[in-house]
């Protein structure tokens, strides 16, 4: 009999086709996240999870899935699932690293030059008709090239980013719990500070890319805006919890910061009376860094890849808790 396996949401076809070979599959059609009541249902009888980053994955949902042997999350991030239960319940997770590496560094430099040169306000102005003649003195931006970049976090996406930055005579700075080697500093071009605050005041833009933990949940909050220059942008395509939103709003209404671009917000989607939504010195994109066709076809197909390998008792290719399957030899 073929192994049972719930995928909460349709993705790439290719993906759907390899899983369809080994397991009889369920495909969640609508567009909207299944609902936790419903994703407790689906679990009681499967052997296989494909989830997304929306779904919330919990002991008590763990609980309730006595089969189920693997959960393959179609995204490099896995705060949406509580991982020493995962691993306590004999349930191997994999996830998507690498893959998304560069599209998602792409897209926050996107972000840097679109915020920089204020491309979305002078879209909507020429929209308006408000475009009579050449001005000089109407939109003027901040220069990228020259600036320092300050990165919070030099992991894989980080150190794309600072590659781009090199293209753009820009400065690099970051500041991250585990410094690199001289030797990729060198490489890289970057120069390691060892306090947060002094990135925060040196920076004329800083850019987030830390995990969603305990330690970097509202890692940006009122105290450390004080410390940005009043020229600084922030650029946030990690995880919305790590900035206090309140307090981002609160320094970008008093332009004790110049203007910020998001990627993710604290609750996805961002309520639509948020105060952030008010102001017209920030950008929020809809969680779409990784959102290019090849990159999400190969994430789709890398998370199916890892289910299989689940679903057949091996390790899969990318995991998060490999131990689950070593205690089994
Ligand atoms: C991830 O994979 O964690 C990203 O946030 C998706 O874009």
């Amino acid at each position: 009999m073929k192994p049972k396996v719930y995928v909460t949401r349709k993705i790439a076809q290719e993906a759907l086709d390899m899983i369809a070979q080994v397991a009889e599959m369920e495909v969640r059609p609508e567009e909207l996240p299944p609902p936790y009541e419903t994703l407790l249902e689906k679990v009681q009888n499967i052997d296989g999870l494909l989830s997304l980053l929306t779904d919330r994955i919990d002991a008590n949902l763990m609980n309730a899935a006595p089969k189920l042997k693997v959960i393959s999350n179609m995204a490099v991030g896995y705060d949406n699932i509580n991982i020493p239960e995962a691993t306590s319940h004999s349930i191997v997770v994999g996830y998507t690293p690498g893959v998304l590496t560069e599209t998602t560094a792409d897209f926050a430099f996107t972000l840097i030059m679109a915020t920089a040169r204020r491309v979305v306000e002078a879209d909507a102005y020429t929209r308006k008709g408000l475009w009579k003649t050449w001005e000089p003195m109407v939109l003027l931006g901040q220069d990228i090239h020259h600036a320092t970049l300050g990165l919070v976090g030099l992991g894989r996406i980080g150190m794309e980013i600072a590659k781009r930055a090199r293209g753009f005579n820009m400065k690099v700075i970051y500041f991250d719990a585990q410094r690199r080697s001289t030797q990729e500093e060198k490489e890289l071009g970057v120069e390691y500070v060892s306090e947060l605050s002094a990135l925060l005041s040196q920076s004329d833009f800083v850019s987030l890319h830390v995990p969603l933990l305990p330690q970097t949940r509202h890692l940006m909050g009122a105290k450390e805006f004080a410390l940005m220059k009043p020229t600084a942008i922030l650029i946030n395509t990690s995880r919305g919890p790590v900035v206090d939103q309140k307090a981002l709003y609160e320094a970008l209404k008093a332009r004790q910061i110049l203007a910020a671009a998001i990627d993710v917000t604290e609750t996805e989607p961002i309520s639509p009376d948020d105060p952030l939504l008010t102001l017209g010195n920030i950008i929020i994109a809809p969680h779409i860094a990784s959102a290019s066709v090849v990159t999400r076809t190969r994430m789709a197909t890398i998370a199916a890849t890892n289910l299989i390998a689940g679903l057949q008792g091996q390790i899969p290719p990318h995991c998060v808790n490999p131990e689950v399957i070593k205690a089994k030899y």
